[in-house]
């Protein structure tokens, strides 16, 4: 099993759900890997954001080896399961899907948590660190709800 989070710049959100996501399925011993995309080029290569990164520091995480990559085609090919963090971000992977079965991957990933909502987790860079802490709570609570619904051991 492997699963993609994908926000727009890959330096707040999608790092973040990926950490989570991450120490989550080690602390279940399970055997699934987690990446991260953003749907922009603007951050290739570049570091989390240091918000993004204090955040999740004070939770016991360590994302300071991740970097920012593009989303890409490829992508439908190599994951089992792509989360969207916002509409923006679902509507831009959507477009690059070749085939129904690719567009069947992509959900958004606060419909883990809240069913059926089509809720987004608030895009945090021009805000406080408040939205940091919001972000990692939505998250935390998603990728636990993720866990539970996929019951893989
Ligand atoms: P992210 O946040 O999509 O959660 O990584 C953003 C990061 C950078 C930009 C926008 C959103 N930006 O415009 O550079």
């Amino acid at each position: 099993m492997k699963i993609l989070m994908v926000c727009l710049g890959n330096i707040c959100r999608s790092p973040m759900a990926e950490g989570v996501l991450r120490h989550k399925v080690e602390q279940r011993g399970l055997d699934i890997s987690v990446d991260s995309a953003g749907t922009a080029n603007y951050h290739v290569g570049d570091y989390p954001d240091r918000r993004a990164m204090a955040q999740m520091n004070h939770n016991g995480i360590d994302i300071t080896s991740f970097r920012g990559r593009q989303f890409s085609r490829n992508d439908f090919k190599d994951f089992d399961l792509i989360f969207a963090m916002d509409e923006s971000n679902y509507h831009n992977i959507i477009s690059l899907a070749d085939s129904p079965e690719q567009e069947d991957k992509v959900d958004l990933i606060l419909n883990q948590s809240m069913p059926g909502r089509n809720e987004s987790v608030p895009d945090p860079y021009y805000g406080g660190d408040e939205g940091f802490e919001h972000v990692f709570q939505l998250l935390n609570e998603a990728c636990d709800k993720l866990l539970d619904n996929l019951d893989v051991k």
